[in-house]
Order: structure tokens, then sequence, then C-alpha cells
């Protein structure tokens, strides 16, 4: 019950603090019926692995206006895609992006699968980017977890079992906090809370929907979690 009230705190603040981003469907629509695109959910979780927002705007701009649709991506020449990715860097993923954009086209008529489990048997999709896929454009209640995610688990339950130990019990924290209620909107409220409020620096605690049930505020650890193991 604990956590469904939480979620439902962060889903509130949500709805007033959302970020305007190009891939997204912000709640107001969401709340109208609309949906997002899965393949620019897919294309921007992709493009925001290892890129920061303002570098991928951009880009997914660019891939968007060029290839509109999955199929439209799946039939480019391959070297027209690397350079279009050319400056993102990681390379191996705008092969992988080419590689899964014709597994969907061919093998899924054009439309991504709509399971987690579906979704993980894409070339190039990981735990992450299925799971984000499947919440963000197809509202399943999959749990999302990425760096913010941890960091924002690790804080708020005062975990300092360090990173990369620490991983399956900030995933089960997570799982226990995602709501069968606008899983979509939630996973991305996760992902603003960690971009903007709950940083790794000098995190704006006294913002945070979440401060009054947060275990690192009240021991005033927030700032030095997660712990990592040195590398
Ligand atoms: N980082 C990873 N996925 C993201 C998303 N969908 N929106 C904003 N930042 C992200």
């Amino acid at each position: 019950m604990r956590e469904a009230a939480r979620a439902e705190d962060l889903l509130e603040w949500y709805d007033r603090h959302a970020r305007d981003l190009p891939w997204r469907i912000g709640p107001r629509a969401r709340a109208a019926g609309v949906r997002p695109d899965p393949y620019r959910v897919w294309l921007s979780e992709i493009m925001l692995q290892q890129t920061t927002v303002p570098a991928v705007k951009p880009y997914f701009e660019a891939f968007t206006a060029r290839w509109p649709t999955v199929s439209d991506l799946a039939a480019a020449e391959d070297a027209d895609v690397m350079a279009a990715w050319a400056g993102l860097g990681y390379y191996a993923r705008a092969r992988n992006l080419l590689k899964c954009a014709r597994v969907v086209a061919s093998e899924h008529g054009g439309v991504f699968p709509d399971s987690q489990e579906a979704l993980l048997q894409l070339p190039g999709v990981g735990p992450y980017t299925a799971g984000a896929v499947a919440a963000i454009a197809y509202d399943l209640p999959a749990t999302v977890v990425d760096g913010n995610v941890e960091r924002v688990m690790a804080r708020l339950h005062d975990e300092h079992t360090p990173l990369p130990d620490a991983k399956p019990v900030l995933t089960g924290y997570a799982a226990a906090l995602t709501p069968d209620e606008r899983p979509g909107c939630y996973a991305q409220a996760v992902m603003d809370l960690g971009a903007t409020i709950c940083t790794p620096r000098n995190p704006a605690c006294g913002l945070c929907p979440w401060r009054p049930s947060c275990a690192a505020w009240d021991a005033g650890t927030a700032a030095e979690l997660p712990k990592k193991v040195p590398k």
C-alpha cells in the first residue's frame, strides 16, 4: 500500500513537471488516449543509452524526419544510416539499430512486438530497452531500471550496498513500486525525477515528491548514494 501511495505521489508530480521531449507523449495527451509510436520510443531509448538528452534531440529529429517508420529505416542503405549516426558514438548501436529494424519489418510486419519477452528477442534490445518500450509505448507494468533509477532507489531505501552487488535489491525495490495504473507515465516520471531532482550531485531534495518517505533524506546520506565498488 505504501508503494502504491508513493507511485501516486510521483505521478501527481509528473503531471505538473513532465519534461517536454520530442519522443514523448505528455501526460495530458496520454490521458486523452494518445499513445506514442513504439518505433519512436525504441529509437529514442537506443540513442539515449550512452548519450545525453540534449545531444540526442537533433539526431532523433533527423532520423524520424528521414525515416518516419521502422520499415523506412529497414529499407535504408547501411552507409546512410551509419553516416546519419556519425557523432553519436558507440557505433555498434547503429549496426544493431538497422538489424533490429529489419527484423521488425520482415518478421513482425513493421510493428514492434507488445510484450517484454518478444521485445527481448530483438537485436540490440536488452532488459532495459524491452522494459522501456513495453511500459512507455504499450503501457504495460514493466520495471525499467537504468542508472538513474538505481540511484533513486538506493536513496529512497538508504541502501548502502555498493553497485554492482546492489543491482538485484535495487531492481526489487523498483519492481515493488511499479504501478498497474499508468505504468508508461510512471516509467518516464522516475526517469525525470532522476534527471532533474534526484541528481548524482547536489540533489534538489527540497523539490522532491518522495522526500516525505525518503530514507536517505532522513539519514542525511542522499548525496553519498549509491555507493560503488571502485573499478
Ligand atoms: N533516458 C533514457 N530514456 C529516457 C527517456 N525516455 N526520456 C528521457 N530520458 C531518458
